[in-house]
């Protein structure tokens, strides 16, 4: 159970921060809501006060006695503001401290998480994008906006993430506070990042496909904790049917060469790339402009019960990236293995690190229900200077909390 304080700037979303309450509750956490005025606006007191279970105020000229504008900040073990708007970055950024809100900002020592919601000309504003750039160098948490539906009829950047992601992010950041003790929380603030995840599809005709059964959990679990961490993140997702992780600017694709192409541009600018998607190795020679019917045998005079695929190699993605690396680029890929008769399957991870020539190799076993599609993983991340970082089986996000580890190490 955590001590969290809730901030709600005066936004549309300040609705969604019910939900997002209403979550956090529900996990067992002891939530004390700060409204600003404006917020009230949106949502009434009566409303946090009985979703919360607290009292709720946005003064500090409440309940004086009790010191809540130093106590409330002191005392948590997370701060999360959702939504923020403009107007309280700006006064976070430059040491405002005029409500309980901005009195908690100042006091608190734990991780703070800013979740940002506003029209995307205000979002891109050189002002507030300033304001966002002096928060994440003091080392806070401040998430990039959802792309989609804004107030109104207009769309674009500006969206609250949705609150069971961000539930997920308050989350992780409790989980690290508790572990990283002074460290930074937000060590990747300022990082490009990005991460592709899912499998991909090689078409056959208009309805047929060849594919794997990666989930991309653990590639979405990764995004996510980079995002946490501060990062700005591009996920590059192959068929997955997950929803957006909170602050990550995902990017969907099918097959390998768009894979490819998306992964190829956006890490042009990228600090690290992180290859946790299940690529196809092989793609069909010719796709069928049309339904491939079953009595079209093409094995020749073979029986008709016989079809045969011809297959053209894919490039490797991972190989071209190592290849066309930058100056001081985190370089990871995912090698899923099982071992024969002669070979165990950690050792063909260590193949596979010398072949690709990447900075790290993150590899697990794979079969019998291991790794695809379960919650949890377990994995030795192989490093190219001969380190071997044991992981053991547990949630996906420890895993990806502990290849960030590994790959900010590498950029320092
Ligand atoms: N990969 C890639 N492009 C491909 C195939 C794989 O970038 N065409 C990447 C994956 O994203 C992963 C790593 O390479 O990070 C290992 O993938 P894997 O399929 O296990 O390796 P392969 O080189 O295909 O070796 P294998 O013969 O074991 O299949």
């Amino acid at each position: 159970m955590a001590r969290i304080v809730l901030g709600v700037g005066g936004g549309i979303a300040a609705y969604k921060a019910c939900d997002l309450l209403r979550r956090l509750t529900e996990a067992g956490h002891s939530v004390r809501v700060a409204p600003t005025q404006s917020a009230l606006n949106f949502v009434g007191v009566a409303t946090w006060a009985a979703l919360s279970g607290q009292p709720v105020t946005g003064s500090v000229f409440d309940d004086v006695d009790q010191v809540p504008h130093v106590r409330l900040g002191q005392e948590a073990d997370l701060v999360v503001v959702a939504p923020a708007t403009a107007n309280l970055l700006a006064k976070a950024a430059h040491g405002f401290a005029d409500d309980l809100l901005t009195n908690v900002l100042l006091t608190a020592r734990c991780p703070v998480l800013f979740a940002p919601a506003m029209h995307t000309e205000m979002w891109e504003h050189p002002a507030t994008a300033a304001n966002v750039a002096l928060l994440r160098q003091r080392g806070v948490t401040v998430l990039e906006p959802a792309v989609g539906r804004l107030t109104g009829v207009d769309t674009g950047k500006g969206r609250l993430p949705d609150p069971e992601q961000l539930a997920n992010t308050c989350e992780h950041l409790i989980s690290r506070g508790s572990q990283t003790g002074t460290l930074p929380i937000a060590d990747l603030a300022g990082r490009r990042v990005v991460v592709s995840a899912g499998g991909t599809r090689e078409a056959l005709d208009p309805v047929r496909y060849l594919g794997n059964r990666s989930s991309g959990r653990q590639g979405y679990a990764l995004a996510a904790a980079a995002a946490g961490r501060g990062a700005q993140v591009v996920l590059v997702s192959a068929n997955v049917d997950l929803p957006d992780p909170a602050g990550v600017e995902v990017r969907r694709v099918t097959s390998a060469a768009e894979l490819r192409e998306v992964v190829t541009a956006a890490s042009a600018e990228a600090d690290a790339v992180v290859m946790a998607a299940a690529v196809a190795d092989f793609r069909p020679a010719v796709v069928s402009a049309h339904k491939i019917k079953k009595d079209q045998s093409n094995a020749g005079d073979a029986a008709d019960d016989y079809y045969t695929l011809r297959l053209t190699r894919n490039p490797d993605v991972l190989v071209d990236l190592v290849t066309a690396r930058r100056r001081g680029q985190v370089i990871v890929g995912f090698g899923a293995e099982t071992g024969d008769d002669s070979t165990s399957w950690l050792e063909f991870g260590r193949r596979k690190l010398a072949v690709k020539g990447c900075d790290l190799l993150v590899v697990n076993e794979v079969g019998d229900g291991l790794a695809f599609g379960t919650a949890d993983n377990a994995a030795v991340i192989l490093g190219s200077d001969g380190s071997e970082t044991q992981v053991e089986k547990g949630p996906k996000q420890v895993l990806a909390d502990v290849v960030w580890d590994l790959v900010a190490a590498r950029l320092t």
